[in-house]
């Protein structure tokens, strides 16, 4: 994506009213593109941190009030030390660099996952970037670090269970509303649009419960090559389903 910084309005074709509210992504083939490129892993990681910056553009000046990414899995710290290392200090290193753009891009940023599990350096960034942007109401950016979603859920359940233990809460209360407030993302809609780049097809232990019916659209494009036109495709595919959410 290297479109530029200036504003970039809808392309004509997109309907703003049928716009997805929320976008997820899962960032996949960063390692791939720099191999076939002959780099480091390494490298392809932090070219996908500058197409992420780019995307969050995009989705801010196209109208897309929350994007949520998926920066780090609970699975990938099985990833060797030195990328787990390299993708910890890039994601303390962004935070660091963009804050005062995100705060000047009315953009809120926030994590989910367990973040307890974070270097202490980059919880610290964590804290700082999330209260500096609390007010900004121009996109919710989240960033799920360290985040399973079937553990986010059985933290969700711990949490439940130690309500009706502590006689808070009965059993006969405990709905789908009641349940999505013990989530993360308790104050974010649900993504309407899935997008997974690098062609594969799986959701991969991502917003497990909240992507019930969320419309899915998977690129072969690698993580790192996603740009505007590429997330323009997508959205002209979003805007041709038929949402039914189960119903004719
Ligand atoms: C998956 O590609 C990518 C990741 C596990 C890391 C994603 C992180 C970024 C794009 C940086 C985001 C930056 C910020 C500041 C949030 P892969 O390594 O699994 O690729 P492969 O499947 O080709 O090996």
């Amino acid at each position: 994506m290297s479109q530029g910084i200036c504003l970039q309005e809808l392309p004509v074709d997109l309907e703003q009213e049928r716009l997805p509210k929320h976008v997820a992504v899962i960032m996949d083939g960063n390692g791939r593109w720099a191999r076939d490129k002959g780099l480091p892993r390494i490298m392809g990681h932090r070219r996908g941190a500058s197409v992420l910056k780019e995307l969050l553009r995009c989705c801010k000046d196209w109208g897309i009030p929350a994007l949520t990414v998926y920066a780090f899995s609970t699975e990938n710290w099985g990833r060797p030390e030195g990328e787990v290392d390299f993708l910890m200090s890039l994601f303390e290193g962004k935070l660091r660099e963009e804050l005062r753009e995100m705060v000047a891009e009315d953009v809120q940023i926030q994590f989910v996952g367990n973040l307890q599990a974070l270097p202490k350096s980059l919880q610290a960034e964590i804290e700082r970037s999330v209260s500096a942007t609390q007010d900004n109401l121009g996109i919710r950016f989240t960033v799920a670090t360290n985040y399973g979603g079937r553990q986010e859920i059985v933290q969700a359940c711990r949490a439940i269970a130690t309500q009706v233990q502590q006689g808070k809460l009965q059993p006969e209360e405990i709905d789908e509303a009641l349940f999505k407030r013990y989530l993360y993302t308790a104050d974010v809609c649900d993504p309407d649009l899935l997008i997974r780049t690098s062609g594969e097809m799986r959701l991969s232990n991502f917003l497990l419960w909240q992507m019930a019916y969320s419309e899915i659209y998977i690129t072969e494009t690698l993580w790192p090559d996603f740009d505007r036109a590429e997330f323009h495709r997508a959205l002209s595919a979003y805007q041709q389903r038929s949402r039914r959410f189960g119903k004719v």
